[in-house]
């Protein structure tokens, strides 16, 4: 059942339409590969979020998608951002967000960055070493700025999911483990430019299974009591992103409440805010690619469908074996075959899906590559000289581009 991926996601009349709007005519008006966002599921996931934790700043995960259209959608709905880079900063403060709910993570923020992001006056700054919080201070006083901290613990729990994504574990490069963190609690309590306010920690992405996040919350709960009893005045625990989303068929799309009932009980005695950072959850299932089928290839014991989106479109594929559904966009009967679908790329690992059982397609037939809405786009490329696809946003029956697709020339400008 698609609409189990989004309920704006169904086929009328054989067609496949998202929000009401009919994906072929998408696909012939503004060619393939082309990502296609539903504005009522980013919606409708952050009421969701709002709901399940009253009182908390839901700060949207701009790594995820970084269209300002979304952004500005997510700001919109009252959510603030998760940035990791200038970039996303500057997008950010662009589509609206204000700079007080705006939280900078990043194991390597340059000075650059650092110095833009205290010009802002964000939120906090979640600082992943020692060496980042010296430099954090340096940088602050020459702008006689007072700046406000987090340090990112690694509670070491396993997510559950692919070790690509896993940023919770003693190995990852990604905070510090919570002995580490409390020596530069202390040492940053001592530096007069930063001021300690928070605890961060990201376990990890795509988890289905709350049990990791109850013991992460757990133990950062452990160490928050132990902080206030240093004397630190901790304001925020943000708990990072990571829920995850249904992209095979069997696999469930876990709700925001899901989560709350996991951590909410956790939580209940802290008198700090909750802050949370979630991207997938938000926009993975609110967007499709669409692409066109060029031709097909039977060597016998293998059968290609080649399309017209490749690993530069959507690399998670050959990134991480991820899995992604696929289907045609018109329900004609077909019967089954088992294919790889390839991309153009010229990569062995340009691949949409490998051994997958599904309807034989034919050539000009058009295809949608579900629950590409996070780290879709925002991972795409301009490998083998490909012009990055075209973005389009629907809402209750409308559509309007919010990117346009590259052109050889734009590319080749800079
Ligand atoms: N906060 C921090 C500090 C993060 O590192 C991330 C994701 C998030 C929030 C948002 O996590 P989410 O709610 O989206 O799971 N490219 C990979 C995912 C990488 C996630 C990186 N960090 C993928 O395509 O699966």
């Amino acid at each position: 059942m698609l609409t189990e991926y989004s309920k704006y996601l169904e086929y009328k009349k054989g067609e496949l339409c998202l929000e009401g709007v009919q994906l072929k005519a998408l696909a012939e008006e503004f060619g393939t590969p082309l990502y296609v966002y539903s504005a009522s599921h980013i919606r409708d996931r952050l009421v969701a979020y709002k709901e399940a934790f009253p009182g908390a700043l839901i700060c949207y995960a701009v790594k995820a998608n970084f269209n300002p259209h979304i952004i500005a959608l997510a700001k919109d709905e009252g959510a603030g951002a998760d940035i990791v880079s200038g970039g996303e900063l500057y997008a950010s403060l662009k589509a609206g967000v204000e700079p007080s709910k705006i939280v900078y993570a990043g194991v390597g923020k340059t000075a650059k960055e650092l110095e833009y992001a205290i010009s802002s006056d964000i939120l906090m700054f979640n600082v992943e070493s020692f060496m980042e919080l010296d430099i954090l201070n340096e940088i602050a006083g020459r702008l006689g700025k007072r700046v406000r901290v987090a340090i990112r613990v690694n509670p070491d729990v396993d997510p559950k999911t692919h070790p690509y994504i896993s940023t919770g574990m003693k190995k990852s490069k990604f905070g510090v483990d919570i002995k580490t963190a409390k020596k530069e609690y202390e040492y940053a309590g001592k530096l007069k430019n930063l001021k300690v306010v928070g605890i961060h920690c990201h376990i990890g992405s795509q988890i289905l299974d709350v049990s990791p996040y109850i013991e992460a919350a757990q133990k950062v709960v452990e160490f928050y009591h132990e902080l206030v009893k240093l004397g630190f005045e901790i304001e925020y625990i943000d708990l990072g992103g990571g829920l995850g989303i249904k992209y095979k068929p069997e696999q469930s799309n876990p709700e925001p409440s899901d989560l709350a009932e996991a951590i909410i009980p956790v939580i209940k005695d802290v008198k700090a805010k909750l802050i949370l950072e979630p991207g997938r959850s938000v926009v993975g299932n609110a967007g499709i690619l669409l692409t066109q089928v060029q031709f097909l290839k039977d060597k016998g014991h293998k059968h290609f469908v080649i399309v017209d989106a490749g690993m530069n479109d959507l690399v998670r594929p050959a990134m991480y074996e991820a899995y992604h559904h696929i289907v045609p966009l018109d329900r004609r009967e077909r019967p089954y075959i088992k294919t790889d679908v390839v991309g153009p790329v010229c990569e062995t690992g340009d691949f949409l899906a490998l051994d997958r059982e599904m309807p034989a397609v034919e050539r000009g037939d058009y295809l949608a590559v579900l629950s590409t809405g996070a780290y879709g786009f925002a991972m795409s490329s301009h490998y083998n000289l490909r012009p990055r696809a075209c973005e389009v946003m629907v809402e209750a029956g409308s559509y309007k581009v919010i990117r346009e697709r590259e052109s050889y020339q734009e590319i080749l400008r800079l």
